[in-house]
């Protein structure tokens, strides 16, 4: 939970005494929720969570692509896919008809324009407004830009997100998430240093990593949309767990018998003069950590969903995925 949300004890508190079944709203009929990005690593979670609890929650799932074999998966956990487009305010009104709650999640990296995530989240909020959906969650950020002076597109686009939010009038609730640990097969996956030797590379240098699983985030999701009262109009820093990058590296080669990982001690200053076009918004983010105003709440996140796990516990179970990223990585630069 964060600064603007003083009531956290308060909410720990009332929340200690209520089983997600002894809810303030009554679920006589199961809620609609509509959940944006539903074929994605964040939406996925929260779908597949809600899917769960047919009892509570009828799951519409977005999708530009309704074919796809990720929207058949949702469809075959018994979610309703519907054709939208964040671009598209039809499509989105559509969607949107008739539901009581709205996952939103929108997105950065597909164009790297800031502007347009903007533009895409201001047409979903519109959207929800004229369907009289009564419950916003949207995956917001601080605003960076003010916090540490610097642009960093991918979190300064959520925040102003949030503030229509804020202004429009409809319930919500804000979750500020922290870095994933599945970014580690992802976006920022080992490099080779040489035969058996990988950096991981993230220029964290002295601040700390708050992270968690992605896959964790959709049963906090689950739990607010099963209490919404008791979280209307409050901003939420989830989290699992928080590391040095030293932290990361001896988890890493715990798990790891054949390799060896290593620091590679990155400059924020150096990652931003990198070649790849997001290396500013991301050494932007790193300091944004570094800087320690990134409020994440590791009791409260715990308290969302009793199962979150620490990163050690998550690379137990994921390391086969780690190892897959690192192998086709290895094959590319072999090719
Ligand atoms: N905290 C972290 O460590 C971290 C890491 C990665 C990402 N993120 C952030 O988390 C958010 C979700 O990321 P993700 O990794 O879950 O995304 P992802 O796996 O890349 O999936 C993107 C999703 O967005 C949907 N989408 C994209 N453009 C759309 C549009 N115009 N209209 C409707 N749907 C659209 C896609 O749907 P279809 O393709 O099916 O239409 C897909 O479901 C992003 O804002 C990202 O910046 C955070």
């Amino acid at each position: 939970m964060t600064e603007d949300t003083p009531e956290f004890t308060d909410i720990l508190a009332i929340t200690s005494k209520m089983g997600c079944g002894s809810s303030m709203d009554s679920f006589d009929e199961p809620k609609t929720v509509v959940v944006f990005g539903a074929t994605g690593l964040l939406g996925g979670s929260v779908a597949r969570a809600l899917l769960n609890d047919p009892f509570k929650f009828r799951v519409r799932c977005v999708t530009r692509k309704k074919n796809s074999d990720k929207a058949r998966e949702l469809a075959e956990l018994g979610a309703v896919i519907v054709n939208a487009n964040l671009d598209d305010t039809k499509s989105l009104e559509k969607a949107l008809a008739n539901a009581d709650a709205m996952f939103l999640t929108t997105h950065f990296w597909e164009e790297k324009n800031k502007q347009k995530e903007i533009v895409q989240g201001l047409n979903a909020i519109d959207a929800a407004v004229s369907c009289g959906v009564s419950h916003i969650i949207f995956n917001g950020s601080e605003n960076v830009k003010k916090l540490i002076g610097r642009d960093c597109n991918h979190l300064d686009s959520k925040f102003s997100i949030e503030e229509y939010i804020r202004e429009v009038g409809l319930n919500y609730t804000i979750l500020r998430l922290p870095f994933w640990y599945e970014n580690f097969y992802t976006v920022f996956k080992p490099y080779k240093l040489k035969y058996g030797v990988y950096a991981l590379a993230l220029p964290l240098e002295d601040g700390a990593l708050d992270c968690m699983a992605v896959e964790d985030v959709g049963e906090c999701v689950y739990d607010i949309l099963c209490k919404p009262r008791l979280y209307y109009g409050k901003t939420l820093g989830l989290c699992a767990d928080r590391l040095s990058l030293a932290n990361v590296v001896d988890i890493f080669n715990k798990h790891f018998d054949t390799m060896k990982f290593k620091d590679p001690k990155m400059k924020i200053r150096d990652y931003e003069n990198f070649k790849f076009s997001g290396a500013k918004d991301l050494a932007a983010m790193f300091e944004f950590y570094k800087d320690g105003t990134c409020v994440r709440d590791i009791k409260l996140t715990k308290k969302l969903n009793s199962r979150i796990k620490s990163f050690d516990k998550w690379m137990d179970e994921n390391k086969d995925y780690v190892e897959e990223a690192i192998r086709v990585d290895e094959e590319l630069d072999q090719a």
